[in-house]
């Protein structure tokens, strides 16, 4: 089965309906490739028709997952261009998970032209409609046919792009969240810390579950005690503390075992701008409950370029379950969910080469 494309119909249609751009699903008509050996290195990276790829049955990127990618958006501005958000930071940690599982790391330009080629053909059907962005999928894998287990010889690199409405639907509903408290998403010294493809599919399961228990997400524990709150399986969280002028906003440390995203990285800045402090913290989920009953966390939210800053509602922990707040979306949460899409979408000022015009 072949993934539908957006194609010549679709453009210049009169603003698509963003609950019709799920996510994931709306594919462009073009992507850029490039593939690497060991004898030769990079060869030049080309923009083509989106199309299949051709793979043996034998690819150690399919067999061992040495396969490894980044996940960026670009927004229509408010003068009608378009701008990517951070991809020079997305450049990066795309060569430091490679970097990780051994692989070729890709040059910063070669990465930001594939970017340049690929939104300046393909974001015409991006209409300026703040519910949509253009999601661009950088990906990375051993292409080489080897059942040996060491580092292949071969690599190939694809960045596809499709249209989308948003993870969790456009609108600042509140999400639910079940805490994992046995399994673990990442281990220490492992790969929680990049994005490598093998992160993903070990969340399923959990998500299976968080869904018969009534909840959208999986909260992810750390990995040796099960006892203090990570991150989402694709998202970051941080945590309201206090109100009004006097609001914190703290999210958990780099722990290794979690993935730093450029969005919290973003929020740290935005929230400085609108005047709060921000910082990182270690909070155990009996103090993340106990906290939300005394009044002393007002909101949580989760963070990522999927997901945009998406306010978390209530939270299920086994037998017990609590709301956050009123279990609506609190006013930091929509204050830094606004400052985020205002810079993207270049109505705030840009706090310093984050938005790549194309
Ligand atoms: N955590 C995980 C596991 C992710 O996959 C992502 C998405 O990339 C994030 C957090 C958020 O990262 P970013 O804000 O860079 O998209
Ligand atoms: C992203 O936010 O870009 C992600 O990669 C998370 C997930 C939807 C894969």
């Amino acid at each position: 089965m072949s993934a539908p494309v957006l194609g010549s119909a679709e453009r210049g249609a009169v603003a698509p309906e963003p609950a019709r751009y799920a996510f994931g699903e709306f594919f462009t008509e073009h992507m850029v490739t490039a593939a690497w050996t060991r004898e030769e290195g990079w060869h030049p990276a080309y923009l083509r028709p989106r199309g299949s790829l051709s793979m043996d049955p034998a690819m150690v990127g399919l067999h061992y997952g040495q396969a490894v990618f980044e996940g960026l958006k670009a927004y229509r501005q408010a003068d009608g261009a378009t701008g990517v958000f951070r991809a020079h930071d997305h450049a990066e940690r795309f060569q430091r998970s490679a970097r990780r599982l051994a692989m070729p790391e890709l040059p910063t330009d070669t990465f930001l032209r594939a970017v340049d080629e690929l939104v300046a053909s393909d974001a015409g059907p991006l209409p300026d409609d703040p519910a949509l962005s253009l999601y661009l999928r950088p990906l990375l894998y051993a292409s080489e046919p080897l059942l040996a287990l060491r580092p292949a010889h071969q690599y190939q690199f694809v960045m596809i792009a499709f249209l989308t409405g948003g993870f969790f639907a456009d609108r600042p509903d509140p999400v639910s969240v079940w805490i994992n408290r046995d399994q673990s998403r990442a281990a220490p010294g492992g790969t929680g810390d990049i994005k490598c493809a093998g992160n993903y599919a070990p969340g399923y399961l959990a998500q299976q579950r968080a869904a018969s228990a009534g909840c959208q997400q999986v909260i992810w524990l750390d990995p040796v005690e099960h006892n203090h709150v990570e991150e989402m399986g694709g998202m970051n969280l941080f945590f309201v503390h206090g109100s009004g002028s006097r609001a914190r906003i703290v999210t958990p440390p780099r722990t290794g075992t979690l993935l730093p995203g450029i969005t919290r990285d973003s929020l740290f800045t935005l929230a400085a701008r609108l005047g709060w402090r921000s910082g990182e913290e270690r909070l155990s989920v009996d103090g993340w409950r106990e906290a939300c009953r005394s009044g002393a966390i007002t909101e949580a939210f989760a963070c990522g370029t999927a997901a945009g800053v998406t306010p978390i509602g209530t939270v299920h922990d086994g037998t017990t379950s609590w709301r956050i707040g009123d279990g609506g979306p609190g006013p930091v949460t929509l204050a830094l969910r606004s400052a985020l899409t205002d810079v993207q979408r270049g109505r705030a000022a840009d706090p310093g080469g984050w938005i790549r015009r194309v």
